[in-house]
């Protein structure tokens, strides 16, 4: 029988909420209140705020916040003016978006499902769709653009947040212990590199099983797609021994290229 990491890392972001994971935590309505006077940041990666520049105006935009439950940016963009619909595959992470909703009575609407299928949604309904880091909880990502690049209207954007792949090639106990000792390879996957002990001890931590993409998956899967890279930069976690050797996330702006109407022939 094969191993069904989707409702494995379902529950296991759920029980992630229960144990306060920072990514699980909602925003105060402070924040909200701040973002409906227009003073509002989110992030796609650990801690660089992304530049406001690279959203489109976000007054009454259908923007699906994907993969990216857990009260933070989609109660912020809704504040910020937008109609958001926000996409996770668990519930409890989905319950933290509606609270914060309710709360402070945002235009928020909660889906539960998988970022590799997104069918419920027509083709070009969103003008923007965030995806902050979360496509290495999915064995593939090519699905992710693929369907980012079809629920897109033409011009429509894409901001998302990714892990450069060489985050998992040292050993983490190791690392604890402040070395960085070459281990694993890429692309990298919890399930084929670890020890039966180490997926364990994983296990009773409720933590979710994590996969490495290459670069071309990550970015040339975006380029397939159909979108344009706009822009992109580096973002470092403060609490990994490697980022303060190189920085270990990416964010990277992306749009959908408006269609071209074929030019009429010249009379
Ligand atoms: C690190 S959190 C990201 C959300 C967070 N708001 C942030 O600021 O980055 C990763 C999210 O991905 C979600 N997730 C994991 N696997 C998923 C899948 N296959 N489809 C959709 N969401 C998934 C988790 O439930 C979790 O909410």
């Amino acid at each position: 029988m094969t191993f069904d990491v989707t409702a494995w890392n379902r529950t296991a972001w759920d029980r992630q909420v229960a144990r306060g994971n920072r990514w699980t935590v909602p925003v105060g309505p402070e924040q909200i209140a701040a973002a409906r006077r227009g003073d509002w940041s989110v992030v796609l990666t650990p801690t660089k705020a992304v530049p406001r520049d690279w959203f489109p105006p976000l007054a009454g935009l259908a923007v699906l916040g994907l993969a990216s439950g857990g009260g933070q940016q989609g109660p912020l963009l809704a504040a910020a003016g937008a109609k958001v619909t926000v996409l996770d595959l668990s519930p409890e992470q989905l319950a933290q978006d509606r609270r914060v909703a309710e709360r402070d009575r945002l235009d928020l609407t909660t889906v539960e499902g998988d970022m590799r299928d997104l069918a419920r949604f027509a083709d070009g309904s969103f003008g923007l769709v965030f995806h902050p880091c979360s496509n290495g909880f999915v064995p593939d990502v090519r699905p992710v653009w693929r369907e980012a690049f079809r629920v897109l209207r033409s011009g429509g954007v894409l901001l998302s947040g990714f892990a450069n792949p060489a985050l998992h090639l040292f050993d983490e106990e190791a690392a604890k212990q402040g070395r960085l000792e070459p281990r694993h390879a890429v692309p990298y996957s919890d399930l084929v590199h670890l020890t039966d002990a180490e997926r364990a001890r994983l296990a009773a931590e409720d933590e979710p099983f994590v996969f490495g993409h290459t670069l071309e998956d990550q970015i040339g899967g975006q380029l397939d797609a159909g979108f344009h890279l706009t822009a992109l930069y580096e973002d470092r976690d403060p609490t990994r021994l490697v980022d303060q050797r190189m920085p270990t996330f990416l964010a990277t702006r992306a749009v959908k290229p408006l269609l071209r109407r074929p030019r009429s022939p010249a009379p």
